[in-house]
Formats: structure tokens, C-alpha cells, sequence
């Protein structure tokens, strides 16, 4: 008996040797050194991402193959860890990259582990968190590594719309390991700390001889302001990860689900008379679109997605009486809120997002149109443009569009106009619906007669006055039936919860096929 507890001990000490050495990853010295950089510790991210007591890790004690490179490398832990735990008491499966076991490099094992949480996700239907930190391929392990990514590449994808997958960026990531967040619904990145890159500096130096810094290449700004890569940033490790808690707030845990509701002490009839005082009927004066937004939704607050990026379109989540609904709308503070290419693909992303995770859209409309252009034309505005008409056609999601002022030509339709498949139009006694503004309507309906008229300027304004009367307005739209009604401003709020409570258990189907041809 006494020597049976010995046995015991013996092993229970092995466990809690192995498992303290696998805890450590790469040794104390790289881990301060991680610190000492401003990131935390893979684990010490875990802990901040997950609820207090909740985690449960897998292939603890994984081991990579020892080919001949490797042969003698100690990788505990083998750069990753992973499990399960919850956010919000809500089951996540979590992937920590350990950047202080060979930079947090890929392996064969180690894309082992990370695909068993995939699959473990996917089965239970829960969403997946990337905490990624690292170099890309483990460059010891030739194919193996790439077959590695292969494996969650292919992953990514198939699971893509089934359960929310999001990624936060907290190190510096290269190859593979910005592919694999490219792939899932949403990139968080820190500020100052964090990189994504295919090549490097020194590759492009060598390759084009730009001379670039890794900030100036693939820093949070870069990607939250120029490429669009990514979706929100933070201030350090903490605030990214604040920034995941609150997305996955937003989210269902899968496909079958809709998202979670929020008990508000917020009326769902509280009048919103401020919006008077916002939006005018001078249509040349614009006005701040994030403060209608304010004004409609819960405690007025808006989780704005890529707010950095193309923010001639406003995209992001908000709660209307406690439920969660995406918002696409113009921004007339920027480019007067005209579609570009980029405003297009940020907003087509995003309703598709919102229609994967049963997410209603309330579309806000006040556009004049396309952006004109040769840079836009030649750069494929047309490819692009249509993207926005496809996810919104696509969508089976309960759709409301608002018409506040503007609504003119294509932009009526890519943004999501009755015809589009809007479930409800809206407008308010300020809109205007039309193929163009007057002025330039005027200009090319009544050229001649302007041209031949002995007061051209007299003509051109009576033109434009009766070009004004006659579409710039809801009425002609909302007697057509493309406006369901003209609503009371400061009513807004409420009609826009109820209208969105009639709709909740909205269905609709599509003709069969494998899936649609989105024009990427
Ligand atoms: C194995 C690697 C590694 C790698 C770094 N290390 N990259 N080990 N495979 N890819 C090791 C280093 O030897 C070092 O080990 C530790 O990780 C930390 O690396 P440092 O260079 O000291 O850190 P730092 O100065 O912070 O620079 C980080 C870095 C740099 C910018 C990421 O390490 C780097 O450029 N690495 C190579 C990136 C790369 O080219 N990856 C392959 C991409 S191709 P010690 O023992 O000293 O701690 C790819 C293919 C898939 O991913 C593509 C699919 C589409």
C-alpha cells in the first residue's frame, strides 16, 4: 500500500514537473523578454480572454516529430497552447501562440493542436479565438510546417460562416500566420507591438530595394487605415483583447444561433427629438452620421467596425432593444459619403458577416453616388461596386433601409433599396430620392433649352427648381411604393424596434445551388 503511494506521488510529481516546464515555454529569460517588449505571455493572454477558472488546455504535452533538424530543440508546450474556456460564461475554443518557444513558429505538432480545437469548435458549434504571435513556418521543419497551415487554411475556410472565428493580431505574424486571420470574420491588432507581413523588411530590401520599417509595412495603422486588412486595433495586449470580449458580445455562438440579447433600461419608444437638431435640410451641410447612430440605438452605443478604414461608409453593431443589429451606413462627413471601391468591399464584408451570424441590418442612406473617376473606373469600381449589390441581395437577414436625406442613382440600389431586397423602406421628410441631384439633372435634361435660351442662367435655375419640386423629395418614392412610409423623426427609434421585432422571425430562401459567384 505504502509503496502503491509512492508509486503515486512519483507519478503525480512527473505530471506536475512536466506540466511546470511546459508552463514556462521558452524559460524565463524569453519570457521577460516578451514582457519586457510590452506583450504579455501566451498564457497570461488566455487568462485575460477567458472567464477566471474556465480554462481547459489540450495536447498539453505535444511533441513535435525530431526530424533531423530539430533533432535535440526543445519546443515545450510546442509554441502553442490551446483549449477551452468562456467569454461572457459563453463556451470559446482559444489558441495561444507561444512566441518565446522558436518565435511561435508553425510546426507539424503544433498545427496538430490548433486544428483539434478547430474541429472540437466546429462540432460543438462555438465560436474560435486565434491569439496570434508568430514567425509563420518553423523553417526546421520544411513541408511539414506548410502542410501545417494547409490543414488550418483549409479549416478557416470550411468552417467559415458556421462559427465566428476571430483573430487578434499581438506579435509580430509573417507568412502563414497572417493567411490563417485573413481567412476568419475578424483581425484585432495592437498598436505599436504587432505586425502582419508576407515578406519582411530585409526580403522586400533584397527583392525591390524599398527600405521600409516593420510599422511602416504591416503596423496596426497601416492595416487598420490603408489595407483593410484589419478590423479594429488596441492600445497593447489588454485592450485588444477587451475589444475580442466585447465582438464576441455581438455574435451568436454558430450559425443555427442568433445573437445574444441585452436587457436595456434604454425605452424602446424613447423619442429621439436631438435628430432634428442633426440633420438639416440644407442637403450641402453635412452632418456627423455616427450621431444619428447614437441617437437610435441602446445607451447609444456603437461598436464600429474598421473605423478607420474607407470611413466614407460607417459599419459596425449596436443593440436595439437589446438585440443585436448591424448597421451599414453613409458617412457625409467623408468624400460626402460617395461609394469608392474600398467603401464598397468594407460594407459588402460586412453584410455578409451580418448574414452568416443572423445579424438584422439597418441600412442608413444618405449618398449621392458613385465616385466619379478614372483612378475609381480603371481600379475596378464596377467589380467592386457590385459586390455591395450582391451581399445585399444575397441576405436573408431582416433588412431595413432609413432614407435620411440623399438617395441618388446606383447608391440607391447598393444600398439596399426595396428592389434590393430591403424587407422595409424608411424615409424621412427630408429625403431625397433621384436618378441624380438637380443641378446636374437640369444640366443635361434641358441642355439645349438652357443653351438656346436668352437667359441661360434664369433657365437653368427655373430647370433646376422644377427638377427639385418634382424627385427631390420621398413623395414620388413613397407613392411608387418604394418607401413604405415617411416617418416623424423623432419617432425613429421606436418604429425602427418595432418594425425589427415584426420581422424577428423573418424567413427566406434562395434557388438551390452550391453557393453564389460573388464578384470578388
Ligand atoms: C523557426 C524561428 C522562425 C521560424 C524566428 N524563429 N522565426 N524559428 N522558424 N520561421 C526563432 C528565432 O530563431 C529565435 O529563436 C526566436 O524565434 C525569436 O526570433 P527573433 O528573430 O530573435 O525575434 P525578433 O527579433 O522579434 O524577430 C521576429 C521576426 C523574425 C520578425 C518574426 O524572427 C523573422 O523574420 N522570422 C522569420 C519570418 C519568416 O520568414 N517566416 C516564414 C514565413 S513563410 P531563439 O532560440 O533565439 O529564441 C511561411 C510559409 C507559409 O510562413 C505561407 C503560407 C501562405
Amino acid at each position: 500500500m505504502a509503496d502503491t503511494n509512492v508509486q503515486l506521488q512519483e507519478l503525480i510529481a512527473e505530471m506536475e514537473a512536466r506540466r511546470a516546464k511546459v508552463s514556462l515555454g521558452g524559460g524565463a529569460d524569453r519570457q521577460k523578454k516578451q514582457r519586457d517588449s510590452g506583450r504579455m505571455t501566451a498564457r497570461e493572454r488566455i487568462d485575460a480572454l477567458l472567464d477566471p477558472g474556465s480554462f481547459l488546455e489540450f495536447s498539453t504535452f505535444a511533441e513535435h516529430g525530431a526530424n533531423r533538424l530539430m533533432q535535440g530543440v526543445e519546443a515545450p508546450g510546442e509554441g502553442v497552447v490551446t483549449g477551452r474556456g468562456t467569454v461572457g460564461g459563453r463556451q470559446v475554443f482559444v489558441f495561444s501562440q507561444d512566441f518565446t518557444v522558436l518565435g511561435g513558429s508553425l510546426g507539424k505538432m503544433n498545427a496538430q493542436k490548433v486544428v483539434k480545437i478547430m474541429d472540437l469548435a466546429a462540432k460543438t458549434g462555438c465560436p474560435v479565438i486565434g491569439l496570434n504571435d508568430s514567425a509563420g513556418a518553423r523553417i526546421q521543419e520544411g513541408v511539414d510546417s506548410l502542410s501545417g497551415y494547409g490543414e488550418i487554411f483549409y479549416r478557416n475556410a470550411i468552417y467559415s460562416g458556421s462559427v465566428p472565428q476571430i483573430s487578434a493580431i499581438l506579435g509580430p505574424c509573417a507568412g502563414g500566420a497572417v493567411y490563417s486571420p485573413a481567412l476568419t470574420d475578424f483581425v484585432v491588432m495592437s498598436r505599436g507591438t504587432s505586425y502582419m507581413f508576407i515578406t519582411g523588411p530585409e526580403v522586400i530590401k533584397s527583392v525591390t530595394r524599398e527600405e521600409v520599417t516593420f510599422d511602416e509595412l504591416g503596423g496596426a495603422d497601416v492595416h487598420n487605415k490603408k489595407s483593410g486588412v484589419a478590423h479594429l486595433e488596441g492600445e497593447g495586449d489588454a485592450e485588444v483583447i477587451a475589444l475580442v470580449r466585447e465582438l464576441l458580445s455581438y455574435l451568436p455562438q454558430n450559425a443555427r444561433e442568433k445573437p445574444p440579447v441585452t436587457p436595456t433600461t434604454d425605452p424602446a419608444d424613447r423619442a429621439t427629438p436631438e435628430l432634428l437638431d442633426i440633420v438639416t435640410t440644407d442637403q450641402r451641410r453635412p452632418y456627423a452620421m455616427h450621431d444619428v447612430i447614437s441617437s437610435l440605438v441602446d445607451d447609444g452605443h456603437f461598436f464600429e467596425i474598421q473605423p478607420l478604414w474607407a470611413r466614407n461608409i460607417v459599419v459596425g453593431f449596436a443593440r436595439m432593444d437589446g438585440k443585436v443589429v448591424g448597421i451599414v451606413a453613409n458617412n457625409p462627413k467623408v468624400m460626402a459619403g460617395t461609394l469608392n471601391i474600398d467603401a464598397s468591399d468594407k460594407a459588402a464584408r460586412f453584410i455578409r458577416t451580418c448574414d452568416c451570424y443572423n445579424i438584422p441590418i439597418l441600412t442608413l442612406v444618405d449618398v449621392t453616388g458613385f465616385l466619379p473617376g478614372v483612378a475609381q473606373e480603371h481600379a475596378g469600381i464596377i467589380r467592386h461596386g457590385a459586390k455591395m449589390l450582391y451581399a445585399y441581395a444575397e441576405a436573408t437577414v431582416p433588412k431595413i433601409t432609413l432614407i435620411t436625406r440623399k438617395s441618388y442613382g446606383g447608391a440607391y440600389l447598393a444600398m439596399n433599396s426595396r428592389d434590393m431586397g430591403a424587407d422595409v423602406v424608411y424615409a424621412w421628410p427630408t429625403a431625397a430620392v433621384a436618378v441624380m441631384g438637380a443641378e446636374g439633372a437640369a444640366n443635361i435634361v434641358y441642355r439645349r433649352e438652357i443653351q438656346s435660351s436668352p437667359t441661360p442662367d434664369a433657365t437653368r435655375a427655373e430647370k433646376i427648381a422644377q427638377y427639385r419640386e418634382t424627385f427631390d423629395n420621398p413623395w414620388v418614392a413613397a407613392a411608387k411604393g418604394y418607401i413604405d412610409d415617411v416617418i416623424p423623426m423623432e419617432d425613429t427609434r421606436r418604429v425602427l424596434i418595432q418594425t425589427f421585432a415584426m420581422l424577428e422571425e423573418k424567413q427566406e430562401s434562395r434557388p438551390f445551388k452550391k453557393h453564389g459567384n460573388i464578384p470578388l
